[in-house]
């Protein structure tokens, strides 16, 4: 804790001067144009900058990335959590509108990219037991339960022994979640529930990051 004469107060009010002065934020404007694509989802948080999604990001994807595995993202966008994934060996891009997968395809299109339209919860031409880890963002917290039930059941098909897997579902617990239009009613007693019952084991829960969702990480 500072003490109470300490410069502690003054010199974070002052840095935050600089940083608000006008020269300053037309230099981060010219910046942040140059540097980022016009990604469909930033507007959602950029994991670069927001740090819960920062957290995620160096948390929950960037251990995992390994250039001799196979990685799995449903629901990927315009690809805000793709470009973490671009280190695997092959990656395979599910999602259930052409239209999305389109626009990802604008913005990444790497040989080792395989972009795939699917019905909903399956994974057409992914070969059995490839994937060592699969990914979903921004995706599992608009689904209904039985589609959740279904893709757990279904990627049991296609995730190596030992896979790990992460996803971000709605937690109805948070009252944030209760008022984010088009998150479904699920909540963590009910994903630990679903993802037991296919036999994956319960690696960790992340409840606390977010304030409208939680995480889980299972393996196959
Ligand atoms: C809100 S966006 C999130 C995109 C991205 N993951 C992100 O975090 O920025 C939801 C994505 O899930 C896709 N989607 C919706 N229902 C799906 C389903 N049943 N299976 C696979 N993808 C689905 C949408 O087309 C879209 O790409």
């Amino acid at each position: 804790m500072p003490e109470l004469n300490s410069s502690f107060h003054l010199r974070m009010f002052r840095k935050q001067q600089v940083m608000d002065s006008l020269p300053a934020r037309i230099f981060r404007a010219i910046r942040d144009e140059i540097k980022h694509k016009n990604i469909y989802g930033l507007h959602w948080g950029d994991p670069d900058v927001a740090p819960p999604l920062k957290f995620i990001k160096e948390q929950y994807v960037l251990p995992f990335v390994d250039e001799n595995q196979q990685a799995l993202e449903i629901g990927p966008g315009g690809g805000r959590w793709t470009r973490y994934l671009l280190g695997f060996k092959k990656l395979y891009l599910v999602d259930y509108h052409a239209e999305i997968l389109t626009e990802l395809k604008k913005n990444f299109d790497l040989p080792e990219m395989v972009f795939i339209k699917n019905n909903g919860a399956d994974f057409p031409s992914v070969p059995e037991k490839s994937i060592d880890f699969l990914f979903s963002f921004g995706t599992f917290v608009h689904l209904e339960l039985h589609l959740i039930e279904a893709y757990l059941e279904n990627m049991k098909a296609v995730l190596r022994p030992g896979a790990n897997v992460v996803i971000q579902y709605s937690d109805m617990t948070k009252i944030m979640a209760q008022k984010t239009a088009g998150f479904v009613d699920n909540d963590p007693a009910r994903m630990r529930r679903m993802v037991g019952a296919v036999g994956y084991s319960l690696v960790a829960e992340d409840l606390t990051t977010l304030w409208h969702s939680s995480l889980i990480h299972f393996r196959a």
